[in-house]
Parts: structure tokens; C-alpha cells; sequence
């Protein structure tokens, strides 16, 4: 079983928000330390910590200010964004601001930044360029380090952020713990080669309890959710609510989108608008398919209270998206499994990271991206530094996105402009097939 369900109350505040921003209930908030009303400064530090996710037992985590998941950071979008971190571990990290199209020199990737070694700290200093839900992770064996506790979540607001009650911050996560300790990672069994670590505990917001707060009857709120597992799909249902999809990854959509249910790719974000409808408490709940069939598994619940009638979504401004032009230049992405010394590896254009060419890519051109998978299994692929569109049947799906769910023997079309030049990481985010090679880099020229 997942998740114990007997569960305690736990309610978190929302957090503070610095300088007019909304507030965003969810992880404890990151302290501005600037004054100043465009400019966000946060201090962070990665270092050990301890958590109770087992009653009786204490977990050991590598923590971002000792909170799992870490601070949540919030901006507004054109907001000077300075992150002082040190490291306090006892090896190499980085951090990774996930979906943001910043400089590449920001990034946290170790193809273009020195890792930060132990007792040493480094500043990373960027314009939030797009508003949007984002979240931060090392990028240095990243399926051991965020396993253990290393992920923060980041909100860029929209200049005039479309009006809602409440906003929450969903963080949803898997680890993978033993009488309370989470396994290392130091060598991968062929398992979690394969697949990627699936945890046994869920997590959500760092809490293995349901969590619980009052949503008022005939409110409206947007609920940011993020994978941040090493390798599970998740996927979640919105009970007692009328609800529908406004923003993937970092983008608000044009028109709001309205599935029965939402599966998030490890690295994915859906923003959703979410109103109760009165007929009992609202729940988010993860689904998960077993041998003995359909567990729902409750992550939050609200008390709906007072006798207002349910509220209509409202409608939202979304930035409208140019039509793809016609395509200059073409990137082939060819996923697949391979060995290296004898065991599984994962490769992108036959070669595991570090051993093949950077894929070439002239910026500021509509490219056409052919990903192509192989070997069967499933992927969430995700590309730095950029966003891009999915192109099905000549058309692009609403949205842009900086991860997408390739599935086992898939060609899927993408569309991209590369309007921002550096070297950028393009990888699996099942976080042990990149680790094992499904990792490249692109150079984007000017
Ligand atoms: Cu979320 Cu290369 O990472
Ligand atoms: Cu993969």
C-alpha cells in the first residue's frame, strides 16, 4: 500500500507572499530578502535534514533549507530573480530551475556550470521570463538527489494573474523507503534500471498525511500540481468540483481544456481552475491501477464550508501563440535502451551521454524535432531552455511545453524556435534512464 489511511489533519498556512503576489498555499514559503519590488533574493541551503514519514521512525533527507520539498519561490514574471545557495552536503550539486528559459550559464547543468562543491556557494542570478508553475531539482546525479529530498517548487505570477480565491501548490513525489530510511542509490538495480525507482510511499507536499484545508462554498482556486518522482506517472482525479485544465507546463491555454482526469509525466505541470460544486468535501486524489485493481488514494481534502451557491469558472486572459511557420531545420531524437560494460543502458542517437556529438541547432528558426522511441518502454522527455509545441496531424495541440510523454515505439513531432541560444541538456526525465545515458545536449547558435 501506498499511503497509510488512517490519516491526521495537517493543514499548512498559505504561504506569505512577498510584495502583492497572491498567496500560494503549499510548501512553506522562501523569504525575500530584497527589498526592492522587482527583485526576489532568496538564500537557500542544501543540506541534511531529518522528516518523520514513517510514525516512530526518522527519515534521513538531503533537504533545500531543511523543508522537503524545498521553499517555495515566488516572482512576478520580468522580476530580477537572485538565489544565493550554498552547499552543505558532502559532495557536488547544482540546482536546475525546471522549464525556465533563462541564460544557460544559470541553468545548474554541469555541461556549462562547475558544480558547487561541498561548503561552497554560487549565486544564480535571472529574469523570470515567463510566468508560469516551475520547479527546481540538482542536476548532478539528480536520481539520487532529489530522491532524497532535493526539489522545490518556483511560481512565476502573470503580470495580472487571472482572478481566483486561492491558489494552491501541489507537489506530487514517490520515495522509496526501508524501516524509514530511503534506499541509496549508489548502484542501480537492473529493476530500476529498467523502469526508474518506484517509490513505496507517496508523498504529497513532503507529507505522507492527507492533506486538509476549508475551501469556501462558491469560491474558485488554481491548483498548481507537479511530478516530482523519479519515474511514476501519477495520475489524479478532482472530486467534488467542477474543474478544467488552464495552464500545461509553463503556459496558460487559450482554451481551457476539460479531461476526465489528469496523468502528469514525471516533470509535467497542469495548472487547474477548480470550483465546488457542492455535493461534499473537494478531493484531489491519485489513482493508482495495482494487481488488485483501482486504489484511490486521497492527497487533499477541503471542507466546503458556508451556503453559497457554486461559482462558474471564470474566464482568463491567455497569451495567444503564433502558428508554426514553415520549418527550416530538422533535430532527430532517437531513444533507446543499449548496454554499456555488460548492463542496461539508455541511449539518444545510439550513444549514452558523454560519449556522442551535441545535436546542432540554429537559434531563432522553426525547427521541426522527430522524437522517435525504440525500445518500448516509456519516457518523459524534456528539453532545456526552451518550450515547444506538439504537432499532431499538421496541427499544433494548444500549449507549449518543455516535457512531453513519449510512450513506448512513439514518433511524436514537436515544434520549436529556439529563441533562446546556449548549450541545453535534452534527456529522459525518468531520473535513473538519464543517469544511465538517455541524456544529450543541444547547441543552439546564434
Ligand atoms: Cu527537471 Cu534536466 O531537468
Ligand atoms: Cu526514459
Amino acid at each position: 500500500m501506498l499511503m497509510p489511511l488512517l490519516l491526521l489533519a495537517c493543514q499548512a498556512p498559505p504561504s506569505a507572499a512577498p510584495g502583492g503576489l497572491p498567496a500560494v498555499w503549499g510548501p512553506e514559503a522562501a523569504v525575500d530578502h530584497d527589498p526592492a519590488d522587482d527583485v526576489v533574493e532568496v538564500h537557500l541551503t542544501a543540506g541534511h535534514g531529518t522528516v518523520e514519514w514513517v510514525e516512530g521512525e526518522t527519515t534521513e533527507v538531503w533537504a533545500y533549507d531543511g523543508q522537503v520539498p524545498g521553499p517555495l519561490i515566488q516572482a512576478r514574471v520580468g522580476d530580477l530573480v537572485r538565489v544565493e545557495f550554498t552547499n552543505e552536503l558532502d559532495e557536488p550539486t547544482t540546482i536546475h530551475w525546471h522549464g525556465m528559459r533563462i541564460p544557460d550559464e544559470m541553468d545548474g547543468v554541469p555541461a556549462v556550470q562547475d558544480p558547487v562543491q561541498p561548503g561552497e556557494t554560487f549565486v544564480y542570478e535571472f529574469v523570470a521570463p515567463d510566468p508560469g508553475s516551475f520547479w527546481y531539482h540538482p542536476h548532478v546525479r539528480s536520481h539520487d538527489q532529489i530522491e532524497r529530498g532535493l526539489q522545490g517548487l518556483l511560481v512565476v505570477h502573470e503580470e495580472a494573474p487571472p482572478v481566483v480565491d486561492r491558489e494552491r501548490y501541489f507537489t506530487l513525489d514517490d520515495v522509496l523507503l526501508r524501516a524509514g530510511t530511503i534506499l541509496p542509490a549508489t548502484n542501480i538495480p537492473h529493476m530500476d534500471a529498467m523502469h526508474g525507482r518506484f517509490g513505496n510511499t507517496l508523498l504529497i507536499n513532503g507529507e505522507t498525511d492527507v492533506q486538509r484545508d476549508v475551501v469556501p462554498a462558491g469560491s474558485v482556486e488554481r491548483w498548481r500540481l507537479v511530478n516530482t518522482a523519479n519515474a511514476r506517472p501519477m495520475t489524479v482525479e478532482i472530486t467534488g468540483a467542477t474543474w478544467r485544465v488552464m495552464a500545461v507546463d509553463g503556459t496558460l491555454l487559450e482554451e481551457p481544456w476539460e479531461p476526465p482526469r489528469l496523468m502528469l509525466p514525471v516533470g509535467r505541470r497542469f495548472d487547474v481552475q477548480v470550483a465546488p460544486d457542492g455535493t461534499g468535501p473537494v478531493r484531489l486524489v491519485s489513482v493508482v491501477r495495482t494487481n488488485a485493481g483501482r486504489q484511490e488514494i486521497p492527497l487533499f481534502e477541503g471542507l466546503v464550508t458556508g451556503s453559497r451557491g457554486p461559482a462558474a469558472l471564470p474566464d482568463f486572459d491567455a497569451p495567444e501563440l503564433p502558428a508554426p511557420r514553415a520549418v527550416e531545420q530538422e533535430v532527430v531524437i532517437e531513444l533507446d535502451a543499449g548496454s554499456q560494460d555488460g548492463s542496461l543502458a539508455w541511449t539518444i542517437n545510439g550513444d549514452v551521454y558523454g560519449e556522442g556529438d551535441a545535436i546542432p541547432v540554429q537559434a531563432h528558426r522553426p525547427t521541426r524535432i522527430l522524437v522517435r522511441e525504440h525500445s518500448g518502454l516509456d519516457h518523459p522527455f524534456h528539453l532545456h531552455g526552451q518550450f515547444f509545441r506538439h504537432v499532431e496531424g499538421g496541427a499544433a495541440v494548444p500549449g507549449q511545453l518543455d516535457t512531453i510523454l513519449m510512450r513506448g515505439g512513439d514518433e511524436v513531432e514537436l515544434y520549436s524556435e529556439f529563441d533562446n541560444p546556449g548549450v541545453w541538456m535534452a534527456h529522459c526525465h525518468i531520473l535513473e534512464h538519464a543517469e544511465l545515458g538517455m541524456m544529450t545536449e543541444v547547441h543552439v547558435s546564434e
